[in-house]
């Protein structure tokens, strides 16, 4: 299975995605479950959306209004950016978190899925040579090719050398479960989620979570759309509510809702050739929480310390919209 990538990789890569890998005997190798191979399927598609050129009009799509809004709420003409911590949370294969570094900022992505890691951690750091790699990501479907060759189309990948980054760009990766990793308060000036809230059990603690872990005026900036991860999994726990009801508690949480955007038409890692293609109606939003909260009434004066950084100088007029 991973001979799709031109350079192979040692066994015990395999070993460490699956444990089970292995029989008694390490040596002979059993066929891998349906579960890892869905996986391995999924994260081969995710190098084109996030690393081919073919995958560029879904990251132009899925990607770039959120670059665009942490450029426009963090200016560098305005902002040191690299004093602005990003956070991005169910990072894939890191492109959107790479982006954001590239730009300047401090960037962290955090993911918790062994093959996205390992993939990430491949992609980051042992490719330097632009198109240098193939694979051929469609050469598990079988219906609705149009051409046999649609199904056997290899693709090039990095598109970009992961590695052009500047020297002391602050870019990390940090494997495991977003709300177990993320537990101290007030330390991220955005939080930028992209497919991600709906892999929740219960999206509720995310909001949760994001609202403990940004600082106060911080901003928490977010594409996709809800298709529950866990909807149809056997013993485990689901709740899967409207956006409607999460945007009600966020505002119950004290979320100040300045952008949003209930219709942006995306796709997730889309075979362009095939006739059976997927449309997201994905919601957007930018969601501050207040820089000056109240408890019964009374600031609290914890929350004036860690506020995001300065402004170089004072933000322009009218920046902020509600649309
Ligand atoms: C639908 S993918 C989106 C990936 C990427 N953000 C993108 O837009 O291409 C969701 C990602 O979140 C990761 N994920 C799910 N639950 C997570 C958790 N609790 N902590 C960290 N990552 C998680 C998954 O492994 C997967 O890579």
């Amino acid at each position: 299975m991973l001979s799709y990538v031109q350079c192979s990789l040692p066994l015990k890569f395999c070993a460490a995605i699956s444990p089970s890998f292995y029989q008694e005997d390490p040596r002979k190798a059993r066929t891998s479950s349906t579960f890892d191979m869905d996986k391995l399927k999924s994260t081969i598609k995710q190098f084109v959306r996030d690393w081919s050129e073919a995958g560029q009009p879904e990251r132009e799509s899925c990607y770039k209004p959120i670059i665009q809004e942490i450029q426009r709420l963090f200016p560098s003409d305005q902002y040191d950016v690299s004093k602005v911590s990003v956070l991005v949370p169910g990072a894939g294969l890191g492109r959107l978190a790479w982006e954001i570094a590239r730009l300047g900022y401090a960037c962290q992505g955090n993911e918790w899925s062994f093959f996205m890691l390992f993939s990430s951690n491949f992609v980051l750091n042992r490719c330097e040579e632009e198109n240098a790699l193939t694979l051929y990501p469609w050469i598990h479907q079988f219906s609705n090719n149009k051409k046999s060759s649609d199904q056997t189309r290899p693709i090039r990948f990095p598109d970009v050398n992961p590695q052009s980054l500047p020297l002391n760009t602050d870019f990390s990766m940090v494997a495991g479960d977003f709300m177990e990793v993320y537990s101290e308060s007030e330390c991220w000036d955005c939080v930028a989620t992209c497919f991600f809230i709906d892999t929740a059990n219960n999206v509720l603690e995310y909001v949760d979570t994001i609202w403990n872990i940004l600082k106060p005026g911080g901003v928490w900036i977010n594409l996709g759309p809800l298709l529950y991860h866990f909807e149809s999994i056997a013993n485990e726990l689901s709740i899967e509510l409207s956006y409607e009801d999460i945007r009600t508690a966020m505002i119950k949480y004290g979320f100040l809702f300045e952008v949003e955007k209930e219709s942006m038409q995306t796709t997730y890692t889309e075979n362009e050739c095939s006739m059976l293609r997927y449309i997201y109606d994905c919601v957007f939003f930018v969601a501050r929480k207040p820089s000056e909260l109240q408890f019964n009434g009374q600031e609290d004066e914890k929350h004036q310390h860690n506020s995001p950084p300065a402004a170089k100088s004072s933000r322009r007029e009218g920046s902020n919209r509600l649309t």
